[in-house]
């Protein structure tokens, strides 16, 4: 059967979808492909999504008038994820606009200041110093008009709108999967950063002006050791959890998290990939070298593709097989953590990619389909959704499950 790349099941599909498109992640999933799983919920379903990223699931579920409840370890997608799943009333939207209008004016005076900016590595890389002076004036602005970015804040908007500034006025390029950088980096005149926020900040306002009918709101759990959130039994988990395929959500998210302080070193970066399942940014790739599995019954669908990498002779093998294995027994802990916030008949759907190491193909949706057996689910399979690049054997699945036993 011939499998289409379908890009409406992916990221792209939701970058002009008011509050979806507000900033893009690449690894983020399709809001067509979400709402075609949740249109099939019931309306007293309580939803789990214990891989929140953009909060897209929070979202979807929100606007579908459904509860959910999602999780990261990322506090700024925590925080990110929040502002897209709130209510905002006309007089708040009001209140912000005048505290922008009033920032702007302000920005102009403090230009020339020394401004606070970012310790990211090689930043003039990202921008050149002239737009680097006018970034800093501006984000001094809001500080000075809103505090630092913080919870539940109708200036959320207004820093929301600064991380797309940030990133539109720098040299990254997504061209690619991930990002690259552009060889030349344009210089931009407070005037035109002017003009590009206004539009930015009256888009953002405009899509915040739609009401939520229903709930969804992100905590910081890490899945490994999921709880529910005031003792909900979630009725369906509808998520998208990392893929074993080495990308770094930290990678895409460093230039907002460093602008926001939610990040201050490369070291908090490897500290914080290293919580992440299939993190591998700086430390988490040494730490990996050394890692042991805790005892859990892993699957042999796994121990087969773990000794398949091993036996390759190429110079990281020891690395990947590791990266493989920790993963797999990763994915497993939250499978297994999960199962007594679930109501009885709870529906799962994962939607997963495969992989490849040195040729040897990784089935994800099979080993997570072996670990869902031995763990206890029921009515298990998957469906493929989509091929996701010209190579041929690299595909999307969605990966269902039933949780009908007690523990
Ligand atoms: C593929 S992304 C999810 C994308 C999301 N569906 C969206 O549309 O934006 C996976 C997310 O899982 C989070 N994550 C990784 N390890 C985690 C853990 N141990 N606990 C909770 N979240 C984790 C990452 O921070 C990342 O945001």
């Amino acid at each position: 059967m011939k499998v289409a790349q379908r890009s409406d099941y992916t990221f792209k599909y939701n970058l002009k979808l008011g509050r979806h498109g507000w900033l893009r992640l690449t690894p983020a999933y399709s809001v067509k492909l979400v709402t075609e799983i949740i249109e099939n919920i019931p309306q007293n379903s309580f939803i789990l999504d214990p891989f929140s990223g953009t909060a897209t699931t929070g979202l979807v579920a929100s606007e579908h008038g459904l509860s959910a409840h999602c999780f990261d370890i990322n506090p700024f997608l925590i925080w990110f994820g929040n502002a897209k799943c709130r209510n905002y009333s006309t007089n708040e939207l009001k209140n912000l606009k005048l505290g922008v209008g009033k920032s702007m004016v302000e920005w102009k005076k403090i230009v020339n200041e020394n401004n606070w900016l970012p310790d990211i590595y090689n930043i003039s890389r990202w921008w050149c110093q002239h737009t680097q002076k006018i970034l800093a004036a501006l984000r001094q602005a809001f500080v000075n008009q809103f505090g630092e970015p913080k919870e539940d804040n109708l200036s959320s908007l207004a820093w929301i709108g600064f991380c797309r500034l940030v990133i539109e006025t720098s040299s990254a390029a997504f061209n690619h999967v991930s990002m690259s950088f552009r060889d030349k980096i344009t210089t931009f005149e407070i005037e035109q950063v002017e003009s590009l926020y206004q539009d930015i900040i009256n888009r953002i306002v405009h899509s915040a002006r739609e009401e939520l009918s229903g709930s969804g709101s992100v905590h910081f759990v890490d899945s490994r050791e999921v709880v529910s959130i005031n003792d909900v039994e979630y009725s369906h988990v509808v998520t998208s959890p990392p893929y074993p395929n080495r990308i770094s959500y930290i990678r895409e998210l460093r230039p907002y998290m460093y602008w926001m302080k939610f990040l201050d070193t490369a070291l908090f970066a490897g500290e914080l990939d290293w919580q992440a399942i299939g993190g591998t940014w700086g430390v988490a790739t040494s730490r990996l070298k050394y890692w042991e599995p805790h005892e859990v019954k892993l699957p042999e669908s796994l121990k087969l593709v773990v000794a398949q990498i091993l036996e390759k002779k190429e110079n990281n093998t020891l690395l990947m097989s590791n990266y493989v294995w920790k993963y797999f027994h990763d994915m497993y802990l939250h499978l297994h953590s999960l199962r007594s916030s679930l109501k009885k008949g709870a529906v799962l759907y994962y939607i997963v990619g495969n992989s490849s190491f040195y040729g040897v193909q990784v089935p994800t949706e099979k080993i997570l389909e072996d670990s869902l057996k031995s763990l206890g689910f029921t009515n298990i399979g998957n469906k493929v959704v989509r091929k996701r690049n010209s190579k041929k054997e690299l595909f999307e699945y969605c990966v269902y499950g039933t949780w009908n036993s007690k523990l």
